[in-house]
């Protein structure tokens, strides 16, 4: 089935101090890590919202209609845009969060599709793009404030939730959680990594397998029962994620982070298996409005953002015969949700302020293009296996059976029985009447080798149509001797009557009389 990405936008109001960073650099701490203690602290935000579509002298003017994104480019920013003329430019989206929009309502929209295609065995992928700051983490883990949590903690809560509720198919989830920093990638939940030195981290390796899989070394896969296991994963997770600051966000993902979770069902023997990637990617940074810190983590983030470009416009591109899914880590392990087995999300997320039009215009130019990249989805399921088993050992007991009934069975050389479903060729029909002519002429009669089934099933239809050919040649013989063997029989009996009548004549008369007789006789029959 094809399935087109989905693209949502989010849009980020004007926050306070937005454009005040408090620089620092020992930040390092999740901002999920204070869900658990901060339950009822609802107050510590420290944002306003702009109103809607309103403008402001620091926001960016645009409408919303029908989840069309119209955005007015102001005047002395027009030139440089592709058509300079033109004030307004409109985007379509799958949906549009407005500034206004609260986490709750984004999973209502977002997470329990999600949950729905994960249960009916669809593999999903949920992926945040914008630039450094614009609410990417925000959207996907949410902020200090248990209120604001994001898509994954509601995700899991809800999908155990869902699991509960669901009480005749039996489930097992399990979580991995990586990021890949600086292009290598590491598990965030390998305790090895604990107390160690990022140098001493193990790093995750990945191959491909023959069916051209990918296939991830070092990356722990942990079941969980219940979503407060699931959840003290995530924020463990998040602790150990790496985190800077850039001038648009002191607490800035430095690292682009997939949190996965396997959903497996057995529903009367009926096994599905999904995965889920719940993805929340670096920002991009222009590299004129960053602090020169980090250099080669925001090389190595741009680098990895600008390779999933290429993939994406090359998914675009009308053959689509080469993907460079292995430019970068973050390609290839997403390889299925970008144009695979995969029902793909993805929510660009933008700043409403005017200063960052560039970047936002460059996320949404980003979502549009994605918006058009087709994936091929299927549910993933199959039978029990023990189940398919006992099934095909029923249907080789029925085979055997059928096969005795027309009196050949197998035990001689099982390796000649191959399962062939195709009718024969005749090249095979040939290869068959050299067989039976082999044995026919064989005084020995070995077994007819037989290549498989089919073969065999033409071998015995041509023996016992030869039988039957033989047996009416031999019948139609048997009819002539028959009839020749009668009329021998009429003549031996007239015969048998003839010396009867010269033994009584010799006896009663002698010779002479006899020949006398027999002379009369002659006479008469000639006359
Ligand atoms: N829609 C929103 N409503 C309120 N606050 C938000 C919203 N989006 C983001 N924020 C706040 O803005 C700040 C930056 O957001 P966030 O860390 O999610 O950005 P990001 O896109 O993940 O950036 P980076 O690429 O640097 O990791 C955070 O303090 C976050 O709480
Ligand atoms: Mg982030």
């Amino acid at each position: 089935m094809k399935s087109y990405i989905e693209t949502y936008l989010r849009i980020k109001p004007l926050l306070i101090n937005s454009n005040n960073n408090t620089k620092n650099n020992s930040t390092n701490i999740s901002t999920l890590s204070s869900y658990i203690h901060n339950n009822n602290n609802i107050n510590d935000e420290s944002f306003s919202e702009t109103n809607g579509n309103s403008i402001n002298s620091n926001s960016i003017e645009y409408d919303i209609n029908k989840n069309i994104f119209s955005i007015k480019i102001p005047e002395n920013l027009r030139t440089g845009y592709v058509n300079n003329l033109k004030k307004t430019y409109d985007f379509h989206f799958n949906g549009i969060f407005d500034v206004s929009s609260t986490q709750e309502e984004i999973f209502e929209i977002i997470g329990k599709k999600v949950i729905k295609n994960s249960i009916e065995g669809y593999n999903s992928t949920v992926f945040c793009y914008g630039q450094t700051g614009s609410g990417k983490t925000y959207t996907m883990c949410g902020s200090k404030n248990w209120r604001e949590r994001g898509i994954i903690p509601r995700l899991l809560i809800n999908l155990f939730k869902k699991i509960r509720e669901l009480k005749n198919i039996k489930f097992d989830v399990y979580i991995s959680y990586m990021e890949i920093y600086n292009e290598n990638a590491y598990d965030l939940l390998d305790n090895n990594n604990n107390n160690n030195n990022i140098d001493n981290w193990k790093k995750i390796t990945v191959y491909e397998d023959n069916n051209n899989n990918i296939m991830l070394k070092n990356l722990g896969l942990i079941k969980v029962e219940n979503e407060q296991q699931a959840l003290d994963l995530l924020i463990t997770g998040n602790y150990i994620r790496h985190i800077g600051s850039t001038t648009m966000n002191n607490a800035s993902s430095r690292s682009h982070a997939i949190f996965n979770i396997i959903i497996e069902s057995n529903d009367n023997n009926l096994i599905r298996v999904s995965k889920l990637n719940l993805v929340d990617l670096a920002g991009s940074e222009r590299i004129k409005s960053t602090n020169n810190n980090t250099s080669i983590e925001r090389k190595y983030i741009n680098l990895s953002l600008s390779f999933l470009e290429q993939v994406i416009i090359a998914l675009n591109s009308k053959d689509r015969t080469h993907i460079p899914y292995r430019n970068s880590l973050m390609t290839t392990i997403l390889k299925d949700s970008l144009g695979g087995n995969c029902k793909t999300i993805l929510i660009a997320t933008i700043s409403s302020n005017i200063n960052y039009i560039e970047e936002s215009i460059s996320s949404i130019r980003f979502s549009v293009r994605c918006s058009k990249v087709t994936n091929n989805v299927s549910i993933n399921e199959c039978m029990d296996l023990n189940v398919l088993v006992n099934k095909l050992i029923g249907e080789n007991e029925r085979l055997k059976k059928l096969l005795n009934e027309k009196g050949i069975n197998d035990n001689n050389d099982k390796n000649y029985l191959v399962l062939n479903p195709n009718p024969l060729n005749d090249y095979e029909k040939d290869e068959c009447k050299i067989l039976i002519s082999e044995y026919l002429n064989n005084n020995k009669k070995e077994p007819i080798k037989a290549k498989n089934v089919n073969q065999l099933y033409y071998i015995i239809d041509f023996l016992i149509e030869y039988i039957d050919k033989k047996e009416t040649k031999y019948n139609s013989k048997m009819k002539e001797i028959i009839e020749e063997k009668k009329k021998l029989k009429i003549i031996e009996e007239k015969e048998n009557e003839k010396f009867k009548k010269i033994n009584e004549i010799i006896k009663k008369n002698g010779l002479k009389k006899y020949f006398q007789e027999f002379f009369d006789d002659e006479n008469n029959n000639n006359n």
